[in-house]
């Protein structure tokens, strides 16, 4: 069976990347290969994660381009080289424009570390994601997949997982949470969905 060939755009750690991965080699992810990782800097671990698993890397840099647009257009230009069908953003931390999200429409999903519409959109990721829900008292936080448009975390919700927050919670505590028991397991199951659903769409 053909798979949908995958790019993964990270920025930091990679721990979503590694449940991907992981996903690949157990058989949960089966309609899709991660064909591509692209790192909007160097010094994402992401980049250690994907050569030691002999993926295929690239560094695109923003700041190194005059303008967002030739930014966008060399992202396009590799992703053609490797004929990418489908983008998953995992903790990729650039802007992506409506010039970009428009040329992937339905094709181009994020991970987001809170129950979307809380504690989402412009200012909201990473720890202070979990900063802010610390700060409103929320008893339950969680973690969201959605398709990526224009607009920062408002394209249509996939899948959602509820996080239970607990007494004492650092913001750093609540995150591994999160990650542990809600985005490492529904970044792979929302992207083998996606993955098979554009497998039987050709
Ligand atoms: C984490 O804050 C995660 O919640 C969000 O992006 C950040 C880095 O994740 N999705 P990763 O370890 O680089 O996947």
């Amino acid at each position: 069976m053909l798979k949908t060939k995958i790019a993964v755009f990270v920025s930091g750690g990679g721990t979503n990347l590694q449940a991907l991965i992981d996903a690949q080699q157990n058989g949960s992810l089966s309609s899709g290969e991660i064909a591509l990782v692209v790192a909007s800097n160097p010094q994402a671990y992401a980049l250690t994660r994907a050569a030691e698993h002999g993926i295929p890397s690239a560094v695109v840099v923003r700041r190194e381009f005059p303008s967002q647009t030739a930014y966008e257009e060399t992202l396009k230009e590799v992703l053609a080289e490797y004929g990418i069908e489908m983008i998953v953003l995992a903790g990729f931390m650039s802007i992506l424009s409506e010039n970009f999200t428009s040329a992937y429409p339905k094709r181009i999903i994020n991970i987001h570390p809170s129950l979307i519409p809380s504690f989402c959109g412009k200012g909201y990721y990473g720890l202070k994601v979990h900063e802010a829900a610390l700060a409103y008292g929320v008893k339950v936080t969680g973690a969201t997949v959605h398709f990526v448009n224009e607009i920062p975390d408002g394209g249509e919700i996939l899948l959602q997982k509820a996080v239970e927050v607990k007494e004492g919670d650092t913001p750093e505590a609540l995150q591994r949470r999160v990650m542990e028991e809600a985005e490492w397991i529904l970044l792979p199951k929302a992207t083998e969905q996606v993955a098979r659903d554009l497998q039987k769409g050709k």
